[in-house]
């Protein structure tokens, strides 16, 4: 399975796959960011082949990459299609081309979000323009008729305090004494980053293909999301003051109407991995037991 081909390095969760694994494991892109130890990638104008022989001749892809900010795609559709369109099939089609088994990261904004409880059979109905880009791609890697995976995922967090995630994000609001405005008709299916790199793991050494929605065991709302938050922080003494102001993710002036209940049925996951992911309430525990 090693070395693997990580695209991109620098993202959020390419630096879990980097900490979880061992230099010699993995080659690894940038694009801005220049890091020791990373190779230069742009998707917009470079192939794969101006890559070094070497990471050539890994057999499995991650393809994190991508410009993931939902109000750029719906602010500037064909500069942000540039990559997450055009850029991103050349380079599945060059992986496939290549014989490269390649892991895409889609999400579950492929959906519309009437319905929720997502299953891997439903079919894609995106209402946003980053979800129209994914669902693109993903229309492509279906269509190859070649060996990959397809990975839905809904919201990924970490849990280093500070890192502006989820429960990080949300306990540094609260520890403020900020008011936060919850939308309570935004549900998704949190998983932890560190998750999501066992999960990438587990899949290919059972010779997984296909599409797998990954989520963490259940949903939540943004408000739910903050129960959960305020009340540990609060039993633990670290912010007694939290409050939260109940409103609509159509309340917050975004460019496009977003789906709402986007959550994802993570049983065929589940079924197939012999382990159990990080539970949220879990996870806020341990980013307290660090502050
Ligand atoms: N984070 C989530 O909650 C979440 C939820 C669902 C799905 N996903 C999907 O999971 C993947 C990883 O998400 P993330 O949050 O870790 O991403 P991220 O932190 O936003 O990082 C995006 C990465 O893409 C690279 N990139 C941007 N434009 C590029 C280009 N033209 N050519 C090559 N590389 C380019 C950036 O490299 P530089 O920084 O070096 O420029 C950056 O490392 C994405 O595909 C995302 O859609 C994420």
């Amino acid at each position: 399975m090693y070395p693997l081909l990580l695209f991109s390095g620098s993202s959020f969760v390419g630096r879990h796959f980097r900490s979880a694994l061992r230099d010699d494991q993995l080659f690894w892109t940038f694009c801005q960011k220049p890091e020791a130890g990373g190779l230069p990638f742009d998707v917009r104008k470079h192939r794969l082949a101006d890559l070094p022989a070497a990471a050539l001749k890994a057999r499995h892809a991650i393809v994190l990459l991508g410009d993931t900010s939902l109000e750029r795609c719906a602010a500037q559709p064909e500069v942000t299609r540039e990559t997450n369109v055009e850029g991103l099939i050349r380079l599945l089609h060059d992986l496939l081309e290549h014989q490269i088994f390649p892991v895409f990261f889609s999400t579950d904004n492929v959906f519309d979000g009437h319905q929720g409880n997502y299953r891997e059979v439903d079919p894609a109905t995106p209402v946003i323009e980053y979800g129209r880009q994914k669902a693109a791609v993903e229309q492509f890697l279906s269509e190859s008729g070649k060996p990959h995976l397809l990975l839905r995922l809904s919201k990924i967090y970490g849990l280093r305090p500070g890192d502006g995630t989820l429960i990080t994000g949300l306990v540094d609001q609260i520890q403020k004494g900020e008011v936060v405005r919850s939308a309570a008709d935004q549900i998704y299916s949190p998983i932890w980053a560190g998750d999501v790199v066992q999960v990438v793991l587990g899949l290919l050494e059972i010779g997984a293909q296909g599409i797998y929605h990954v989520g963490g065991p259940a949903a939540y709302s943004r408000s739910t999301t903050f129960d959960e938050v305020a009340a540990q922080l609060q039993k633990r003494g670290m912010g007694s003051g939290a409050s939260q102001q109940l409103c609509s993710i159509d309340d917050f002036g975004l460019r496009e109407t977003r789906p709402k209940d986007t959550s994802l049925n993570t049983s065929k996951l589940w079924n197939q991995l012999p382990w159990q992911p990080l539970s949220l309430p879990q996870a806020v525990e341990k980013v307290l037991e660090q502050i």
